[in-house]
């Protein structure tokens, strides 16, 4: 099928990448130029695993273009992966508006829209009756919500554990389901559900990971308190098929491009929607408060005092494999410390900011380091020697992901203060 993709983001990138992957003949239109003229050469925008090889694999099936109207195929299929962030707790759909309004503005057959943007309930089914007026030509708008995870997104959108289709055209379904088709090995793989519902179930489901996160953060702090082990109580929810095994680690709480905007955005739904969302509410209370908590457990070991103090900080990223720092628990960390007076000597092989100073080498980090912040759980840092940390000078070390949580750190002489078990 001829598919054309808005918006090359995350979404749209690993959505273009494997459909043409898939058999698909793909156009990927960005309308930032230098994006696009560094993917022309094959120079990708994100490190993103498995990305870079599968584009090259697929040169002869996918292009790039900074315009709609360069663009003279007739497409079966459109894609709006563009940006809906939310300002002042609102959802900004004004670029998913603009992006419809061109397409059905250039259509010259019937077309399915696919919109992959996260967008507020009700949105979708709007937006064709707005656009209704602006071509004689029929079309439909499909809500399918995009579930992949940044550093596993391609792996995730070629083996997907859903497909949702929010629609009420059954011929739009049917060539939605053929694009799929090679990906889908179950029936049960593909949800078809109304419109609305397909918006809503995709802020459902990261807001219910979310509060999954914020529960067990909230569980470590009573296990500090009362003296249990938080991998332990992890080990035996986990056990509980009807809970799940996976979002269970507490640590500095949830960052990145989604969790943080759409638990936002759905609290405003629900209020614009006299609904109340109060466990969803207490989820971004708790884990605006994490690093807070973080740091008072450093400010304890150093009797509130760690002016001029130096510390190794490993991990930048908001989670390991991937170079994204949106809304990244480090840098929150970084600009509290720096507030109280702290140095701090960065390290992510991916990552960067500016926020301070970063070491190319993992091992330069800790050289005059007092102490070690793990912000990020890079398999790099769990990996590592844990002998060489006998260098920092406290011989402590704060560890916001618990990634040394069942080690021995005694026979180190090393003192370890983690989230959700008491120092060792
Ligand atoms: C998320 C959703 O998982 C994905 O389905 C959706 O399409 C986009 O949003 P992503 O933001 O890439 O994906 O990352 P994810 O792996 O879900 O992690 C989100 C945040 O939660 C990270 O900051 C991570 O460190 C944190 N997290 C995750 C925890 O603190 N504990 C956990 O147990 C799991």
């Amino acid at each position: 099928m001829k598919i054309c993709i808005i918006g090359t983001g995350y979404v749209g990138l690993s959505a273009g990448v494997s459909l043409a992957h898939i058999g698909h003949e793909v156009v990927c239109i960005d309308s930032n130029a230098e994006k696009i003229n560094n993917l022309k050469r094959g120079i990708i925008p994100i490190f993103e695993p498995k990305m870079a090889d599968l584009i090259n694999a697929n040169k002869d099936k996918i292009s790039f273009s900074t315009n709609l109207s360069e663009v003279t195929e007739d497409f079966d299929v459109y894609y709006i992966a563009v940006g809906t962030p939310t300002i002042d707790n609102k959802v900004d759909t004004s670029q998913v508006i603009k992006t419809a309004q061109e397409i059905v503005e250039n259509i010259k057959k019937y077309t399915v829209i696919i919109n992959k943007s996260t967008v507020p309930i009700g949105f979708n089914k709007e937006l064709k009756k707005s656009l209704q007026n602006k071509t004689n030509i029929e079309f439909d708008i499909v809500s399918n919500p995009e579930f992949l995870k940044q550093g596993s997104a391609i792996d995730d959108f070629l083996n997907p554990e859903r497909i949702v289709i929010g629609s009420s055209s059954k011929k739009a379904i049917e060539l939605v389901e053929k694009i799929y088709a090679p990906i889908i090995k179950e029936k049960n793989q593909l949800i078809i559900t109304d419109e609305n519902s397909a918006e809503l179930s995709k802020y459902a489901c990261n807001s219910f990971l979310a509060l999954k996160i914020s529960y067990m953060n909230e569980i470590a702090k009573l296990c500090e308190k009362t003296g249990a082990d938080i991998e332990n109580i992890k080990k035996v929810m986990a056990s509980d098929s009807r809970i799940g095994a996976k979002f269970l680690n507490a640590g500095l709480g949830f960052g990145g491009s989604c969790f943080p905007k759409d638990t936002k955005a759905i609290v405003s739904i629900a209020k614009e929607n006299n609904a109340e969302l109060k466990t969803i509410e207490s989820t971004i209370q708790i884990n605006s408060a994490q690093i807070d908590y973080f740091i008072q457990k450093i400010l304890a070991f150093y009797n509130n005092d760690i002016k001029n103090k130096t510390f190794a900080l490993w991990g930048i990223a908001f989670k390991p494999n991937t170079n994204d720092t949106r809304e990244a628990p480090s840098l929150k960390l970084i600009e509290k410390l720096k507030l109280l007076g702290a140095n701090i000597i960065a390290y992510d092989s991916k990552a960067k900011t500016e926020l301070i100073e970063q070491k190319a080498n993992i091992e330069d980090t800790i050289q005059n380091a007092n102490a070690l912040i793990i912000a990020t759980e890079w398999d790099e840092f769990k990996n590592f020697d844990l002998k060489k940390l006998t260098k920092l000078k406290d011989r402590v070390i704060f560890d916001g992901r618990n990634i040394y949580i069942n080690k021995n750190l005694k026979e180190y002489d090393l003192k370890y203060i983690c989230i959700g078990k008491n120092e060792q």
